[in-house]
């Protein structure tokens, strides 16, 4: 008998109601439509308002969704991991608070801080789960509630990020799902892309607030350089580990951060843009949203059998790219 793999059985997004066009940001902040466009590809962002919603709302969402299109119970549920870098709170994690949003009495949680490659890294450990036998039924949740730590005056990261994100059910299969992963980080990539205070290096206090310093500060061209060398490295070594060629595969499934990254990973890579999942227009960055916000989006254009290679880059540093066969 072959290996057990994990094979996605289901995805559903979510992004809150409220649209933030580029229109509205020109009157928030010096910027404008035709900078955000030319320069990220973004036109407008979902922006989590409702009353007294945080993030485990925007998953109890995903999550309820996934369940009532896959028919699975919430008592089912073995083990949902949340990859976000805007929980609810500092603590606890926001995969329980999920869980107990959604009756998933049975399951244990807990969340992965890695920024945009959030949930390629939870995809991964929650597949080891599925494969191991010891786990049957494994949400993975990948959201953001960027709005939350942006500076509606800083015009150079306020424009690119969104709310939302979605869910996914890791299930057994003999025959498709996760068949590879390569993940990397360089935690010296810290000084780049950064929430500078509100954790033991720097407590809030009246001082932090008063420097903005709980909000996210990014130095936006050597991220660019750095997310560009690692998608493409990261894809070019994991299509090469398999023997497989890009023409071989289906999808290509790019972090979400900016179009003039996508476009140029793409380029190097020489994939076919036809091929290459887009919604950043829509949504903005959504951080460990972005990927499986792309599957909900494309959902009803795979088939059984399609090979697609995700990849991210993010604050971490952190970077990888994930080899699958969709199972339905
Ligand atoms: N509107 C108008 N002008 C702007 C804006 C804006 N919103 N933002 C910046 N500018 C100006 C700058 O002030 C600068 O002006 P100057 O030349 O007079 O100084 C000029 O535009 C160019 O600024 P750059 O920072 O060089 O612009 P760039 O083309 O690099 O775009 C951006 C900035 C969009 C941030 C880009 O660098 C980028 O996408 N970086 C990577 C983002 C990323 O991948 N992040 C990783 C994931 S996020 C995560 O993990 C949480």
């Amino acid at each position: 008998m072959g290996k057990i793999k994990a094979a996605i059985t289901g995805v559903h997004g979510y992004v809150p109601d409220y649209i933030l066009t580029n229109k509205e940001l020109e009157t928030i902040v010096d910027t404008s439509d035709e900078w955000i466009r030319t320069r990220t590809g973004i036109e407008q962002r979902h922006i989590l308002k409702q009353e007294g919603w945080a993030a485990s709302d925007m998953g109890r969402e995903m999550v309820n969704g996934l369940l009532e299109k896959t028919g699975a119970k919430p008592e089912e549920i073995d083990l949902l991991i949340c990859a976000t870098i805007t929980g609810d709170m500092v603590f606890p994690d926001t995969a329980n608070t999920i869980a107990d949003k959604v009756g998933a009495i049975n399951s244990f949680g807990f969340d992965i801080n890695a920024a945009c490659s959030g949930f390629l890294y939870a995809l991964s450990t929650g597949a080891k789960f599925v494969e191991s036998g010891s786990h049957k039924k494994v949400v993975i949740v990948g959201l953001d509630v960027m709005s939350s730590i942006l500076d509606y005056s800083d015009r150079t990261t306020c424009v690119i990020f969104g709310d939302g994100g979605g869910a996914v059910l890791l299930e057994a299969n003999d025959t498709y799902g996760i068949e590879d992963a390569i993940l990397k980080s360089d935690g010296n990539g810290r000084n780049f892309l950064n929430m500078p205070a509100g954790g033991s290096k720097l407590p809030p206090s009246a001082e932090t607030v008063k420097n903005k310093q709980h909000y996210v500060f990014q130095d936006g061209r050597p991220v660019f350089k750095a997310a560009v060398k690692g998608m493409s490295s990261a894809v070019t070594d994991l299509l090469n580990r398999n023997n497989l060629s890009k023409d071989q595969i289906d999808w290509l499934v790019p972090h979400q951060a900016n179009i003039r990254i996508i476009n140029t990973v793409a380029s190097q890579l020489d994939f076919p843009l036809e091929r290459v999942m887009i919604n950043i227009q829509k949504y903005g960055n959504t951080t460990a949203g972005t990927l499986p916000l792309c599957l909900w989006d494309y959902e009803s254009q795979l088939k059984a059998g399609d090979k697609i290679v995700l990849t991210a880059f993010g604050g971490g540093f952190t970077w990888g790219a994930t080899y699958l066969t969709w199972a339905y």
